[in-house]
């Protein structure tokens, strides 16, 4: 609720975070012999520990406590003046201690703004479901290093990045910001996108925390599941980001979890991320997230965001009176400090002040980084009879529907990045929160003709399908686009396509059988007339280059290599929950959401269950084909490894991603198989790659609540190689194979790290 409102390519990344930022940052101040904490050769914790003892009781307060960085005309509010406009957040520092300000900017796809006539233009990414469907960690990393670059140069030192909620949900409005439905997928990704932006030397956070897998009714539902499933699922996706990307903050969540507000939840904030897995940096709330002072302090809550959100100004005066009255323990309050500044230590942010120097952006280079991301995460669906690649040779092409001939679209809320150049559809609705409805303009119709200078490329909205199906009928072969705006604050009623677009595309495909379908959606959606088109391409939100990277990928100038980071269910009744709880929203109504699937989310569901998806997780088609081969599979030390072959099959060079399942054939976990270890490999026609992937104990385990312990279970397992889920569970095809290897009983640590002595 909020007011309307591999390593090779790894030093071109570096060029392009520290390049940018070294650009843009002040020098770092000198530490004068009064100031001991500026002295960059002591570790974080030690420099945070004598800036806090040198901070008053008021500066202490002032640092826990962050103001929305835009004017909130629902409550009359301007943002504080140092802020920047029209910005998400901004927290007093402590200048006479070398203590900077924080500046907050959203978010995950790059430097968003909040509405109003001030904002910034930023190069988007595409969408996070994009990024997650490339499978490829270095594309993860370079585009969270180009927006963090950006956050810099537009003197932002905090990136609310690192949006890691788990797809349990597939109506969600906000999965294109996540990662998909697998938490070690989802999690290495995010965590690679978190390193990146803090390469910047800024803090990204690392959010939403926890269980915050639907909107409606994001700030009164109440998840219901138990802490091994929780450990073993969304924990586990954040866990994993938090572990590889290190983020300096953590932001807590709206919903309320087993009874519990996620910024008050003493089990989340203090004794999974903070005992658990040893969180040094802060936990800050989201926007309005915050319904008390001491509960929520003493939970561990570390500060309050984005007033004047919340209901009160909790961790303000009350926050003073309760540590006085030592509701709060004063010892509590100098942690809440402490974890701040141990954050802005560790991360560079007082060492390498941000200074805003937005002329300094190359936004030529920026935009590249998109369209490589954009084009690696784009999934070919289906492709039959050979109609993808277009043929340049082509005459007459349709191109329909989902103003193509203006740009691409982005989704909704508060991680909306402005485009420079503007809304190419301005108007439609919601004009505002978690509007406006924004395409950027980057035209896939133009990017179409430009390949195609001596065909005619015609376009027709698709707004009357007799017509559009007219305009098929005349043409050789036909492009039709399909958009859903999905966005923050609200989920899809059901997983259709809006607007019936379906009965455009069932239209369109009847009057012409060459009908590529591109989807630019926020995730999954069905489609009744796939039996009818050869083709279908899922988009998802391509970001600033869209366009672009559409044409690339319809031409074939690039080979599709993404993967679905979800599954695509065939219709609503697959679900765990048919019916989306708390919709449609009845404002401040309190509701149970019972995670009853457990730890069994997405592609183990439907394993679970024996379903069959519409497209099953992990599923991707190339211009190329690819044979996977050679499987083995060891066990050393306790630790699983498989190494295996790619060989690219086909006549152009491609990237196939090589999934490694284990399915246990003795133990009994929450689904038949998990996805255990992936690796994407650039292969060239005719040749072979071979790859070996480690797999994480904690995926072979179970965990176990009582010991805080993941248990692996003595028996034999079976590791499977294959190109998608659906695969895994056949084990066996062209593409797929398997092997059984042998695991003694061990214990893990929380952490997943070898326990000495006990069951090892
Ligand atoms: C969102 C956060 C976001 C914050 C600041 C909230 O509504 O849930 O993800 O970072 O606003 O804009």
């Amino acid at each position: 609720m909020r007011f309307k409102k591999q390593i090779s390519v790894l030093s071109a990344a570096v060029a392009i975070c520290c390049g940018s930022a070294l650009a843009t940052e002040a020098s770092a101040p000198a530490a004068p012999a009064s100031q001991p904490w500026m002295n960059a050769q002591l570790g974080a914790a030690e420099r945070a520990g004598l800036a806090v003892g040198a901070m008053t009781l008021d500066e202490k307060l002032k640092l826990v406590y962050g103001y929305l960085g835009a004017d909130m005309d629902a409550k009359k509010t301007k943002r504080p003046a140092e802020a920047h406009k029209q910005s998400a957040g901004f927290i007093y520092g402590v200048p006479r201690l070398g203590i900077p300000h924080l500046w907050e900017t959203d978010a995950g796809v790059g430097v968003a703004s909040q509405a109003g006539p001030d904002a910034r233009p930023g190069t988007a990414l595409p969408s996070g479901l994009n990024t997650a469907a490339t499978w490829d960690l270095q594309t993860a990393y370079d585009g969270g290093a180009m927006i963090g670059a950006e956050a810099r140069a537009y003197g932002f030192n905090v990136m609310l990045a690192g949006g890691v909620n788990l797809m349990r949900e597939p109506r969600n409005g906000r999965n294109f910001e996540y990662g998909g439905e697998d938490p070690l997928l989802a999690g290495k990704m995010v965590g690679a996108q978190i390193k990146g932006i803090q390469s910047n030397r800024i803090v990204s956070t690392l959010k939403h925390f926890a269980l915050n897998d639907q909107e409606s009714g994001r700030t009164t539902l109440n998840v219901k599941i138990d802490d091994r499933s929780a450990r073993m699922s969304d924990l586990l996706a954040l866990q994993i980001a938090n572990e590889d990307g290190n983020p300096g903050s953590v932001m807590c969540s709206y919903n309320r979890v087993n009874g519990v507000y996620g910024c008050e939840s003493s089990y989340l904030l203090t004794e999974v991320l903070k005992q658990d897995w040893g969180f040094k940096g802060w936990v800050m709330s989201d926007w309005g997230a915050v319904h008390s002072t001491a509960p929520a302090a003493n939970a561990g809550l570390d500060q309050q965001s984005g007033m004047p959100f919340d209901l009160s100004d909790y961790f303000g005066p009350p926050l003073k009176e309760a540590v006085l009255n030592g509701w709060v323990p004063q010892a509590r309050l100098d942690d809440m400090a402490r974890r701040i500044l141990h954050a802005m230590f560790e991360h560079g942010v007082v060492d390498h002040p941000v200074a805003p120097a937005a002329h300094t952006i190359d936004f030529k280079a920026h935009a590249a980084v998109s369209k490589k991301d954009a084009q690696e995460g784009m999934v070919l669906l289906k492709n039959s009879a050979g109609v993808l690649p277009l043929n340049k040779a082509v005459k007459r092409v349709a191109v329909i529907g989902g103003y193509a001939d203006k740009g691409v679209l982005a989704g909704g809320g508060s991680s909306l990045v402005y485009p420079a150049g503007g809304n190419a559809v301005p108007g439609l609705l919601p004009k505002t929160w978690p509007g406006p409805v924004m395409y950027y303009p980057s035209s896939p119709l133009k990017a179409i003709q430009q390949r195609l200078p001596k065909a005619m490329v015609a376009y027709n909205d698709g707004s009357d399908p007799a017509a559009a199906a007219r305009l098929a009928r005349e043409s050789d072969v036909v492009v039709v686009f399909a958009t859903q705006w999905t966005g923050e604050g609200f989920d899809m009623p059901n997983l259709a396509l809006p607007d019936k677009q379906d009965v455009l595309i069932a239209a369109v495909a009847a009057a012409n059988a060459k009908t590529v379908v591109v989807l630019e959606t926020g995730g999954p959606v069905t489609m009744p007339w796939l039996a009818k088109v050869p083709a279908v391409l899922e988009a998802w939100y391509p970001g600033s280059e869209g366009g672009e990277a559409i044409a690339g990928v319809l031409f074939g100038e690039v080979n599709p290599s993404g993967h679905l980071p979800a599954t695509f269910p065939a219709s609503e009744a697959q679900l765990p929950r048919p019916a989306l709880d708390g919709f449609p929203e009845v404002a401040d109504r309190r509701f149970d959401v019972d995670y009853h699937e457990g730890a069994a989310v997405g592609y183990k569901w439907f394993d679970l269950k024996g379903l069959t998806p519409l497209f099953p997780f992990g599923h991707g088609l190339s211009y190329t084909e690819f044979s996977l081969s050679g499987l083995s599979a060891a066990v050393k030390d306790g630790v699983l490894q498989a190494s295996f072959t790619v060989k690219n099959v086909g006549k152009v060079a491609g990237k196939e991603v090589a999934q490694v399942y284990v399915a246990p054939l003795g133990a009994r976990w929450e689904a038949p198989r998990r996805l255990a270890g992936f690796q994407k490999v650039d292969v060239k026609p005719g040749a072979a790659v071979k790859a070996t992937v480690t797999v994480d104990p904690r995926l072979l385990a179970d965990y176990d609540s009582a010991s805080k312990t993941w248990k692996v279970a003595k028996g034999d397992y079976k590791v499977i190689l294959a190109a998608d889920a659906a695969q895994a569970a056949e084990a066996a095809g062209s593409k797929a194979a398997s092997t059984v290897v042998h695991l003694e009983a061990a214990s893990y640590d929380v952490n997943g790290k070898p326990l000495r002595g006990a069951g090892r």
